[in-house]
């Protein structure tokens, strides 16, 4: 068996390596091909994995590559990874918006628009030159855009992952004070838009309800992703879980001001650590037995990415929340709008489970952010500039149409050279 790994040059890799060598007994003897644009990242990151695959005795082969064709060819499954432009064109996505008083993000709002024009394109080509047959496993970002580009516009068979509600579900454990690994959540709506009504301890229904009332608010603490404080407040306000992204629309202009006040962007803060860290990653890789203690991305990132190849391949049927055609599961969305729900994921691919309705605050505006992503969608792949507009018009961040054609034609001409469709 092969799996492509394309971006396999990112911070990210060292958790997917542990993530593989987690499974290596059921994926024993896979070649493993790693794909990077950037031939120096690529060359840390498989010394790395050759020298911990061979001290913890995993049977994988390791091949780089830095021409997609060979990579994919033979390739059963394409786990995609990378940020288009790196985090140089991250900065932008996350400064233009800013310029124009909108939430500068990488994945939601403009920013994300930005980044889904560089990704969709890139996608469309690996979808190409993929084995017929081959599971596209993609983490590469806006997943549920680029998700939605390759299903309606491509042939291929294609899963998208974000993890983002691991850490969600740790972080409401801990403001429940409930145990985290016991816990089942039916985080359920678009990607970085989801809500969860329903939170199972061992299985049985807890009273989310009552817990949320009786929850205190905890002060400050909030980390480049989680934002414990203002997420106890929504949640009390909901009676249901937000995701972390909630923040977002529910506190927009506060959180512009933070970030304004900020001064540096989150691409710009991890531009200025990652020449130490790859430092560090390429000291490790020369180890005998290498063990690298900082990550980009923690563990369960790479361990996600790997359980949902696995569950692929040996159809185990396990309950995954993956972004998938919707079939009836939320039916306040079109069947084959692309949603974040549980799935059981097995051989055929992952079947949405049926989650009903979703929470009267949120419908709207979750109906609201899917009318987004279709439109970003569509735009990314045809490079229409009327349907950019009316995508960046339609998100809830913007409504103004003078901000959206600001952003967009600042936007567009600043990512020129990655965006060969417009
Ligand atoms: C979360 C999101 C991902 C995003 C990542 C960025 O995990 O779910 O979609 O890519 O944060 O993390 P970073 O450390 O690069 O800001």
């Amino acid at each position: 068996m092969k799996i492509a790994i394309i971006g396999a040059g990112s911070g990210y890799m060292p958790g997917v390596i542990r993530g593989l060598l987690h499974r290596a007994g059921s994926l024993a003897g896979t070649e493993l091909a790693f794909h990077d644009v950037d031939a120096a990242h690529l060359d840390v990151m498989t010394r790395l994995a050759r020298t911990m695959f061979a001290a913890r005795g995993a049977s994988f082969t390791v091949t780089p590559h830095t021409d997609l064709k060979p990579a994919v060819d033979g390739a059963s499954y394409v786990f995609t990874t990378f940020r288009p432009g790196g985090m140089a064109a991250r900065h932008l996505d996350e400064s233009i918006p800013l310029a124009h008083g909108v939430v500068g993000q990488e994945t939601a709002g403009p920013g994300g628009f930005l980044m889904a024009c560089r990704s969709v394109p890139v996608l469309l080509e690996i979808a190409a030159a993929v084995d017929p047959g081959a599971w596209i496993v993609n983490y590469t970002n806006p997943t549920n855009i680029v998700t939605d580009a390759v299903t309606r516009h491509t042939g291929a068979n294609i899963i998208g992952l974000c993890d983002q509600h691991v850490g969600d579900t740790e972080m409401w454990a801990g403001l429940l004070g409930l145990p985290f690994d016991r816990l089942e959540v039916d985080w359920t709506g678009l990607n970085h838009a989801t809500w969860a009504e329903r939170v199972r301890l061992d299985g049985v229904e807890i009273d989310l309800a009552a817990k949320l009332e009786t929850l205190e608010i905890p002060g400050g603490g909030a980390t480049p992703w989680r934002d414990p404080s203002r997420m106890a407040e929504l949640g009390k306000a909901l009676g249901f879980l937000p995701n972390s992204y909630a923040k977002y629309y529910f506190f927009h202009d506060d959180v512009v001001a933070e970030l304004r006040a900020k001064g540096t962007t989150r691409a710009q803060d991890i531009m200025a650590m990652l020449p130490d860290y790859y430092a560090q990653v390429a000291g490790e890789a020369d180890k005998p037995d290498p063990d690298p203690s900082r990550e980009r991305g923690g563990g369960e990132h790479g361990e996600f990415a790997v359980e949902v190849i696995c569950a692929l391949h040996h159809d185990e049927h396990r309950r995954e929340i993956v972004n998938v055609p919707n079939r009836g599961a939320l039916p306040d969305l079109p069947d084959d709008a692309i949603v974040e729900v549980p799935a059981l994921v097995g051989r055929s691919g992952p079947v949405p489970l049926t989650m009903g309705p979703l929470p009267a605050p949120v419908r709207g505006l979750t109906q609201a952010v899917h009318a987004y992503e279709r439109l970003a969608a569509d735009a990314a792949v045809t490079g229409s500039r009327r349907l950019a507009l009316q995508a960046l018009m339609a998100h809830p961040f913007v409504r103004s149409k003078h901000t959206a054609e600001k952003i967009l034609d600042e936007g567009l001409a600043a990512h020129a050279a990655d965006l060969p469709q417009f």
